[in-house]
């Protein structure tokens, strides 16, 4: 069956009106998008900032009336939005997994390659990665994880403990862990996450070095090896926890920040780490500190 999408742009205090009224109407699903290049940074847990202008698509079933979801909107909204409403058809697939049409084989350093299911580089040493990131962050394909994948393909990982903090796909626990780390504890707080970590973990044929934890089963004992790419805020906010959970002398790997946070986050860790200067990819950092 096709689907229909419909897109109208408006302003910030008219959003969270449309965004009811497409769910009211019988969407399935809505989006809201930023219409204008307007960054909205670090929203705190709860919160919902908007764009000045939104793009709010509805994904609605392909038999819904379109003149008549124009016309409901129009009354709704007491104006004629029929010039600013784009109805777009799609055909039917399996949209959270479209991605994966585009997604090809990454290298990442000199050895460590990311790839789907079945496809291999032509590179004899290759350290192949083969990643189904399911509905979790993490392909390779944004900096931040870019960044700490070749920062793990460059750092000799025989013997040590790691924990992965806010592991998504799994893609750096099990990154790790085929480049020759002993143990690796992965962890996050969304349970899609945990799943997808254990499949790509089992299908690499790693599963038995992972350990899984929930944020309340971490382990017992600082690690060798901290790696957390999540948001700048939150890894100020997660700044005890990260560093009791590193031995002292091991490492910290930050990631997630953008350049202009990067030294407000550095101070923060410095209090208990020795920074190494900033690795910048596009505009994102990654942090690297020894334990004091
Ligand atoms: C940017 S993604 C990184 C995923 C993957 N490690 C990578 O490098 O591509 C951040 C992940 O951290 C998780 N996360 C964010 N805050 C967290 C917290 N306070 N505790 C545990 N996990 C958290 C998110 O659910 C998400 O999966």
């Amino acid at each position: 069956m096709p689907w229909i999408q419909a897109h109208l742009t408006t302003s910030k205090a008219q959003a969270p009106l449309i965004e009811l009224l497409f769910e009211s109407l019988g969407a399935l699903a809505t989006t809201l998008e930023d219409a204008k290049d307007e960054p909205l940074l670090e929203p705190k847990p709860g919160e919902l900032p908007l764009w000045q202008l939104t793009r709010i698509t509805g994904l609605f079933e392909g038999n819904i009336n379109s003149d008549e979801l124009r016309q409901r909107i129009n009354q709704t909204l007491n104006s004629d939005v029929t010039l600013t409403l784009e109805l777009e058809v799609l055909e039917d697939k399996a949209w959270e997994r479209a991605w994966l049409d585009d997604f090809h084989a990454m290298p990442f350093g000199s050895r460590l390659w990311i790839c789907p299911q079945g496809k291999r580089p032509d590179q004899e040493d290759a350290v192949i990665v083969e990643l189904d990131p399911g509905l979790a962050f993490g392909t390779g394909t944004h900096p931040t994880t870019a960044l700490c994948l070749q920062w793990l393909d460059r750092t000799p990982l025989e013997q040590l403990e790691l924990i992965d903090f806010g592991c998504g796909s799994g893609i750096l626990a099990v990154a790790a862990l085929k480049l020759g780390a002993k143990k690796v504890f992965a962890t996050d707080h969304d349970l899609q996450a945990i799943q997808a970590t254990a499949a790509n973990a089992e299908k690499n044929g790693v599963l038995e070095r992972l350990q899984l934890c929930d944020s309340g089963h971490l382990p017992d004992h600082p690690v060798d090896l901290v790696m957390a790419n999540i948001l700048a805020g939150t890894l100020i906010e997660l700044k005890a926890l990260l560093t009791g959970l590193t031995r002292p002398g091991g490492r910290i790997i930050l990631s997630g920040i953008l350049s202009e946070q990067a030294e407000r986050v550095s101070e923060v860790y410095a209090e208990s780490f020795m920074m190494s200067p900033p690795q910048q990819q596009e505009e994102w950092i990654l942090l690297e500190g020894y334990k004091k």
